[in-house]
């Protein structure tokens, strides 16, 4: 048996170090506009022996920009704050000349001239809105998430912002939750390798350089697991659970280079995330290595006297500093109470200081002393939009799921004249922009009715049938009906709308909203071919749906190019080739389901065994499920060798071939599951994943390479275990087909 402590290193020691090495760079060229207070190639350590308290206060003070009519900018109070020295960073202000007025301020006319870092929520992107992180997920494209964070990343910069509170990691097995839609689904893998293509995209050839963002993976941690799904809500995992499931995105992202991360406003077993000294500072800090900067999320610190683990704000401000908070974002409980906690308790002058270094330290990596003001980018920033639509629109074709095609209804026939399009959905251009376009100025996203008119001319005709949010009236239902009786075919647009999605936007139902089922209903009476496109941001449970409609396509929100993306899909120019990253189950009552749950000593069959009487236990649609508009066959799983030893490498393989009529690309998937061990295992552990594109009849030889480590798990106190034994392994196109192949990890 083998062992690995996450990280043995003394993190302390290692940043000091750290310090030091840096201490004579970054300060020492100077940008032609900056104070020459900054001028002086000071060390962080010199700089912060010479801030008054109020000043190193100020440098953990993030403040947010506040909304003045239409616009967004600093209050006067705020800009007077930033020009005592009381601010360190600033949110949501964004574009060059603003950006640039408030970092003068800080430059030339606070007493030290520390530059301001500016960030913002840069979540689907700035200017250009791609598809939501849980359809990115979908795609299972990590090259592609690269490159969305890459040019999101550009976008901002030009505008200023340096800094994004992004990716979100949050693994989460309940789609009541709302904020499934900003994440990476339920699967700990998946969530790790896209993790650090989110934080390699953002961060491109290196913290400081042109176009590139500082990356902050959020929530630390478990926030995905709030109880009921209901946000805000406490949170209660096991150490195992914790290991297994939430913690390996944010080691990946931190493996991956990301300088900062966010802890979750809930409590994690009792203790509120920012209280937390065991989980920031002794897991976070000391098991995972994690170096960088710990901001708080909106608001937390302020929430310490609601959970009631601070009778004051005071209380606040030492506990949070006391767990390793080093940056307040937007409670001010640093900037008015941290003073007194730190008068009072002298051992926090310490701890002070060591979270201004490593604020200090971070402001020095992203090399704001050198270039504290925009920049424009270099060409060719100017063919930007042009590129990063056509990029917005590549990507969301990637992240559609095609749940059914009865009778191969998608692709749509190039015969056909007439399309209904029916639903509350078809001319909607704010809904498929997702739910983090509020804070970012751009345009409305292209609507399907838009793209189809584009794509026929007057080669065809469109008849349109909306549905109300609120009660249909009878002119609406005969309407649909009648669209739908004179079409070929009939587009359902369905869904939820935006705001049903994202933070505070919790459902205790998983249905379609707003009367819907009538209205499919209604289409499925006239017996046409009918299309049903779902947008949504969540898993959602639509038995009554899948028995209804014979084509079924989940678009999710996907973003600014909505409409043409899912015209080149209909109309087959473009293959769905997303897979789900969530299982989608039959009923809320099933919840939590997810693919990778244990066996337990009675695995549903007949009466006594782990079951429902009233529904079947497995989901309507698994993780990693998805058609296409070809048929692929799995061979069978090979391994060679079929046994060995720690430190030896195995390969697993099967053939692949495409058996229909279209190329379509196919996304490979390698799952394991340990037949025995100290701990019960998951049914299955995907551990793999390969996207391939085949022609039709051409067959291929798909490999994945395993060693010991991919068996392994981490075990309640953080340590990574690799136990002998037998092992299944499936290669398969989702988390429940497929036939398993053994392999042997071999003692020794
Ligand atoms: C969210 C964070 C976000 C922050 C700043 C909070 O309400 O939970 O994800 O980064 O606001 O906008």
């Amino acid at each position: 048996m083998g062992l690995r402590k996450a990280d043995k290193k003394n993190p302390v020691a290692a940043f000091t170090l750290c310090l030091l090495l840096g201490a004579t760079t970054g300060l020492a060229s100077q940008a032609q506009h900056a104070s020459p207070h900054a001028a002086r190639p000071l060390s962080s350590q010199k700089l912060v022996a010479r801030m008054t308290l109020e000043e190193k206060i100020g440098q953990l003070v993030l403040l947010p920009a506040v909304v003045q009519g239409k616009e967004v900018t600093l209050s006067q109070d705020q800009r007077e704050l930033v020009r005592e020295g009381k601010a360190g960073a600033i949110l949501n202000l964004v574009g060059a000349e603003a950006t640039d007025q408030v970092q003068a301020i800080a430059i030339r006319e606070s007493r030290l001239g520390i530059p301001l870092v500016f960030a913002a929520d840069v979540i689907q992107g700035r200017n250009t809105i791609f598809p939501i992180p849980l359809a990115l997920a979908a795609s299972w494209n990590p090259s592609l998430v690269r490159e969305v964070a890459r040019r999101a990343a550009e976008e901002a910069w030009a505008s200023g912002v340096r800094w994004t509170f992004s990716p979100m990691l949050d693994v989460s097995r309940d789609p009541r939750w709302g904020r499934m839609a900003e994440g990476p689904g339920e699967d700990p893998y998946l969530a790790s390798r896209l993790a650090r293509a989110w934080v390699e995209g953002f961060q491109g050839k290196g913290l400081g350089q042109p176009g590139t963002l500082a990356s902050c993976p959020k929530h630390f941690v478990a926030y995905g697991a709030a109880e009921g799904g209901r946000d805000y809500n406490s949170v209660e995992v096991s150490d195992h659970l914790l290991w297994e499931v939430y913690l390996p995105p944010f080691l990946e992202a931190i493996r991956a280079g990301a300088p900062s991360i966010m802890a979750a406003f809930v409590s994690l077993n009792g203790i509120p995330a920012v209280a937390n000294q065991k989980l920031l500072r002794d897991l976070l800090r000391k098991q995972l290595g994690f170096q960088g900067v710990i901001v708080s999320d909106w608001g937390a610190l302020g929430e310490l006297t609601i959970h009631g683990v601070a009778k004051d704000r005071v209380e606040a401000a030492f506990k949070a500093l006391r767990a390793g908070i080093d940056m307040d974002m937007s409670s001010e409980i640093y900037l008015r109470n941290l003073g007194s906690a730190v008068r009072a308790k002298r051992e926090l002058e310490a701890l002070l200081e060591e979270a201004v270094l490593r604020v200090l330290e971070f402001k020095r990596r992203l090399h704001l002393w050198e270039h504290p003001f925009t920049q424009p980018l270099p060409p060719p920033s100017a063919s930007w939009t042009k590129l990063d639509r056509e990029l917005a629109r590549k990507a969301a074709t990637q992240t559609f799921v095609l749940l059914k095609n009865e009778g191969g209804v998608l692709p749509l026939s190039p015969t056909i004249r007439r399309i209904a399009l029916v639903g509350p959905l078809f001319d909607n251009s704010e809904t498929p922009l997702g739910p983090w376009r509020t804070r970012q100025p751009q345009s409305g996203a292209v609507t399907l009715l838009e793209a189809l008119q584009e794509e026929l001319g007057d080669r065809g005709e469109i008849l349109t049938a909306g549905w109300p949010w609120g009660q249909p009236t009878q002119r609406d239902k005969a309407k649909v009906l009648a669209c739908a009786r004179q079409a070929d075919v009939v587009l359902l647009s369905i869904g939820e709308l935006v705001h049903m999605d994202g933070e505070s936007a919790s459902r205790a139902t998983l249905g379609l909203p707003a009367g819907q089922e009538e209205l499919v209903e209604l289409v499925a009476s006239v017996h046409k071919p009918a299309v049903a496109i779902l947008f949504n941001g969540r898993a959602l449970a639509l038995p009554e749906l899948v028995n209804q409609v014979p084509a079924l396509l989940e678009v999710w929100f996907p973003g600014v190019e909505s409409g043409h993306a899912i015209c080149d899909v209909l109309l087959g120019k473009e293959s769905p080739s997303g897979r789900l990253p969530v299982s989608f189950p039959r009923s809320v009552g099933q919840l939590p389901v997810y693919y990778n749950h244990r066996r337990t000593g009675r695995p549903p069959g007949q009466m006594f065994t782990s079951r429902y009487i009233d529904s079947p236990v497995d989901p309507l649609f698994p993780f990693g499920y998805g058609l296409t508009y070809t048929q692929f066959q799995y061979g069978a799983c090979q391994s060679t060798p079929r046994s060995f030893h720690r430190r030896e490498k195995i390969r697993v393989g099967a053939w692949i071939q495409n058996v229909g009529k279209r190329p379509g690309e196919e996304v490979v998937q390698l799952y394991v599951r340990a037949l025995s061990g100290e701990l019960a295992r998951p049914i299955r552990e995907l551990k793999g994943f390969q996207r391939i594109y085949l022609l039709p009849g051409q067959r291929q030889w798909v490999e994945f390479s395993l060693q010991a480590e991919d068996l392994g798990y981490w075990d309640p106190e953080g340590v990574f275990r690799v136990e002998p034994g037998i092992y299944q392994v499936w290669i398969s196109p989702n988390s429940q087909e497929g036939i398993p192949g053994t392999i042997e990890l071999l003692e020794g």
